[in-house]
């Protein structure tokens, strides 16, 4: 979202509590005595293409500007209290997990994800929070076999079309997603997704199986219930034969092959959040 809004939100203290819980204690008050034109200017330090996390208080501040923006769009969109969010390919990030926590205590969240090893990572760093988790080890296309139609309020894929898609393409060119190191087959699956691309053959060896995953959840949610995307750039890409730019387009590539599929789910545009980098979807 918009980070001169977040910084202000940040000095009124709007996170002051979810600050002192989950971060160490000189950032909280690093970040709770300052003005919102310097928390913005720290945070446009690490918020920009490529993503900075090597400076001060880089990982913290990349951390709180996806659970505020999440806890926010929350919030926005009136996600009732009691309310079910589903997650698709969370690895071991636990940013919609604390976002919803901080949101209500009796909301359930649950995600698919394939990986082990990073699943496990995830119950480890998701143990302390107060709201009811559940982790599939399974392929999120498979998720109406756990939970009825219309069960979900919010379905969220946090920087996970990328995920999505190279995973579609490493299980067509023979790499286990499943069982191995995700960091060590990760620039194989770049390299990979980007021949694909290069040669002009993405689109028709992802379009099936991404739309077919998007087709699912939205079955899963609630009519009204909403599909929400963000997407950002980390530094380094360049250097594995992969592409910044390209990875930059995820959203709009999703928006094209969403809209192209019609799945009876519309745009909604929220001001504050910027649609080259997020897209939020209502399911009519
Ligand atoms: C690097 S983690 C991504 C974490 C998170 N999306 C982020 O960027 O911070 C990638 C995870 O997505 C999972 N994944 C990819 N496609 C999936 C699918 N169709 N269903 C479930 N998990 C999937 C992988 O198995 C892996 O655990």
């Amino acid at each position: 979202m918009n980070l001169s809004e977040l910084a202000k939100q940040v000095e009124t203290g709007k996170f002051k509590q979810h600050l002192e819980k989950h971060f160490p204690e000189d950032v909280a008050l690093r970040l709770g005595g300052m003005t919102a034109a310097e928390i913005e200017r720290e945070f446009k330090q690490v918020i920009q293409v490529p993503i900075r996390l090597s400076g001060e208080m880089g990982h913290e501040l990349f951390e709180l500007f996806y659970t505020a923006s999440w806890f926010n769009l929350f919030d926005r969109l009136q996600v009732p209290a009691d309310g079910m969010l589903f997650e698709i390919a969370a690895g071991d990030t636990v940013y919609i997990p604390k976002a919803l926590d901080a949101y209500s205590s009796v909301a359930k969240y649950v995600t698919a994800n394939l990986n082990k090893e990073l699943s496990e990572n995830f119950m480890r760093k998701t143990a302390s929070l107060r709201i009811d988790i559940r982790v599939i080890q399974d392929d999120g296309i498979h998720i109406l076999d756990y939970y009825p139609e219309g069960s979900f309020d919010v379905v969220s894929l946090h920087h996970a079309v990328n995920d999505i898609i190279q995973t579609i393409i490493a299980n067509q060119e023979g790499i286990d997603t499943v069982n191995s190191n995700w960091w060590t087959i990760e620039p194989q699956m770049l390299q990979a997704v980007m021949a694909y691309h290069n040669r002009g053959e993405l689109k028709n060896a992802a379009y099936g199986g991404f739309i077919g995953i998007i087709e699912t959840l939205g079955k899963l949610l609630k009519p009204g219930g909403y599909m929400i995307f963000d997407n950002c750039t980390h530094e380094g890409y360049e250097k594995l034969g992969y592409s910044s730019e390209f990875h930059s387009a995820y959203i709009q590539l999703a928006r094209e092959w969403i809209q192209e599929a019609n799945l009876g789910l519309e745009e909604v545009k929220l001001e504050a959040y910027d649609s080259k980098w997020w897209m939020v979807l209502r399911k009519l």
